[in-house]
């Protein structure tokens, strides 16, 4: 069971975190992938790096989402279990730098 926390905050709002909401929604119901629950979550304290999204068990996160991203991320890291590393955000953007 993966539970998967996009962030809705102020500036992930406003670089589309609606749009990757939508767009996670769909390819989750078209892939059939099931076991994830798709919360939102307040600010997540990398604004730069928006829109985040944050995957639990491993707490990995994903930085600079856009709607072409989450269908490779549903598929590949939520289905198979392989998280899609060229999208993890780097630990510079881990430490929380705005
Ligand atoms: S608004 Fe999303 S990390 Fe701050």
């Amino acid at each position: 069971m993966y539970r998967i926390y996009l962030c809705t905050g102020p500036h992930c709002s406003a670089r589309g975190c609606a749009r990757v909401r939508d767009a996670l929604d769909a390819a989750l119901w078209e892939l059939r992938v099931g076991g994830v629950e798709l919360l939102t979550s307040g600010c997540q304290d990398h604004c730069d790096h928006g829109p985040n999204l944050l995957i639990h068990p491993g707490a990995t996160r994903y930085a600079g989402l856009t709607v072409e991203r989450t269908r490779e991320i549903v598929c590949e890291h939520l289905r198979d279990g392989r998280p899609v590393e060229e999208w993890v955000a780097t630990p510079e953007m881990r430490r929380g730098a705005r």
